[in-house]
This record gives structure tokens, sequence and C-alpha cells, in this order.
């Protein structure tokens, strides 16, 4: 008999004459996510001590679910410290290079917190402003889509900073339920456009124009691009994807148990294949030291699927 993990990874998306296969996947799916979302995050003694059956079972996780959420029992101090300790952690996981970001240290990580400098004005992430509906790298060129990012709660905010999840393919699980044409046009590879723009750091960012969902070139999985910014977005210009965009965007703020609501406290994380997430607004406290402070680092390709049993 086959595993969930064999089941929920294999589902020819692309196809949708096999509407046999889809309903064994949908039905699969839904219950493995279930029983995940009731379990405790992945423990973890620290960054740099990942065990092998930790490092499994956050595999085997996203096999299903697309994220994996866990816990070390002693956070890094310094921030500084923790970045190199994620670097560590994420290689451990079989990732190679992160993406290079500009505002990347010497480990590849972002330190995301409130920030006055010029570079990161503008940008929302370096705000206590809520992030609305994304998927990281959305408006990235074709040719180098963000695949996966791990993000780790260094310190949390006082009040706020909570997040949603939103695996892509329970997002697609849902929409073909509603419409498979609505997959179908946002599978379109002129479905969304960014325009070019002038980024506030003042580089300038070339259109980026691609498919919503489209498939790892790796492994076949869907993955998925998409914003649900309402300004500087092209969609393109057909009734079922402006239909299939108003669904979306309306899905996302109901309460499906799709859905996962987190809030990640100190020395948690989430291993993801560039699930959809936001984040509410959150407040800091009055001095330096209680500033919210998230590390990222983001890839260009999936967590590996081929591990279990691999030291
Ligand atoms: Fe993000």
């Amino acid at each position: 008999m086959k595993s969930e993990s064999e089941i929920t990874s294999v589902l020819p998306w692309q196809d949708f004459s096999a509407e046999d296969d889809f309903k064994v996947w949908r039905e699969t799916k839904i219950c493995a996510c279930k029983q995940l979302s009731e379990l405790p995050p992945v423990k973890m003694d620290s960054l740099m001590s990942c065990t092998a059956s930790a490092r499994n079972e956050l595999i085997a996780r996203c096999e299903i679910a697309n994220y994996a959420l866990y816990q070390v029992r002693e956070a890094e101090k310094t921030v500084e410290a923790d970045c190199e300790a994620l670097a560590g952690f994420a290689r451990g996981l079989g990732f190679s290079l992160p993406e290079d970001h500009r505002s990347a240290g010497e480990w590849g990580v972002v330190a995301l917190h409130t920030s006055s400098a010029s570079s990161k004005n503008g940008y929302i992430p370096y705000t206590t402003r809520p992030l609305n509906w994304h998927t990281d790298g959305y408006y990235n060129p074709g040719s180098s889509p963000v695949k996966s990012f791990i993000l780790h709660c260094h310190r949390p905010s006082e009040m706020g900073g909570e997040n949603q999840l939103a695996d892509p393919e329970a997002v697609y699980l849902r929409m073909r339920e509603e419409n498979p044409d609505f997959v179908r046009a946002l599978m379109h590879p002129e479905a969304m456009t960014i325009p070019e723009n002038r980024e506030p750091d003042g580089s300038l960012r070339p259109a980026s124009v691609g498919p919503v969902f489209f498939a790892d070139d790796v492994s076949g999985r869907l993955q998925m691009r998409f914003t649900a910014r309402s300004r500087s977005i092209e969609w393109r210009r057909d009734a079922t994807t402006k239909k299939a965009t108003e669904w979306l965007i309306d899905w996302l703020q109901g309460d499906d148990p799709l859905i996962r609501n987190i809030r990640l406290d100190p020395g948690q994380g989430i291993v993801c294949n560039n699930v959809l997430h936001n984040r509410t607004g959150f407040g800091n406290g009055t001095d330096l030291g209680s500033t919210r402070v998230m590390l990222r680092v983001r890839f260009h390709e999936r967590l590996r699927e081929d591990r279990h049993g691999t030291t």
C-alpha cells in the first residue's frame, strides 16, 4: 500500500482528465494535512544540532503539506550567531546556495526587523505594517523563482505579528473543486504581470511575467507565484482569470482549515516550499532590545524529498 506522502507527492496536477487520481489525492491530502496541523513542532536542541530523525521528520512533513514547523530548545543569543546557525541548519537539510539578496548578510540570511535605514525605506517587511498574502519573490524573473524559504523567530514582537500559511497544493485543491477552469487560467504563462518598477533602493526591477501555478523543473510538483496586492499588478485580460483571482482572494480571507494560523515564538521556525503567507501588523516594545527580529533565508530549489532513512 502506498504511504500518505507517496500519494500526496505524485499527483499529475496538470492533467485534468485523471479525475479518479485527483479524488484519491484530495482525500489523502486533506486527511494528512489535518493530522499534521495537530502535531507539535519538530523539536531540536539547537539549529546546529538537528538530528537525522528531526531532519527526516521535517522533510516528511514538507512532502505532505509543503511546510513544517520546528522548535529549538536553546536559541542563539545574538542575531549574528542565529544567522550562522540557520545557514548551517539549511545546509543540513540539503539546501545549497541561498538566494542572492541585497539585505543578506555573510550567511545568506536576511534579518527582518523595523529599520529606518534608507536602503530599506518603502519595503513593508521592514515596517510594523501588515503584509498581505503573497509567495516570496513573486516579482522575480521566471528564470530565478523562489521555491523555498526558512523563516526563523529570533525575537517576537510584543503584540501581533501572526502569520497565516496556505500550501499552494491546498489552494490548487480547493480551486479545482470550485472550477478547474480557474486553475487552467492561472497556469497561463502570462497570467500575472508585475510591471517594471523603480525600487525603493533606486534599482530598476524589470517586469515579471509568468503563471501563478507552475511546475518545479526537478520534481514536477506544483509551485506558486502570487500576490494579493491590488496595485502595480496586471492580470491577464480574460474573464476566467478575473474570476479565479477574485475567488482566490476571497478564499484566503475565509477560515478553511487548510489555512494555518501561527505565531512564532523565540526559536521556532517554518521550513517550506514557498507557501503563501501573510503577516498581521505588530507592535514593538520601546527599547531596542525588544524589537521583533525574524530571520529569513530563501532558495531557488525545493526542499529535497528523497532523503528518508538517510543520515
Ligand atoms: Fe514573505
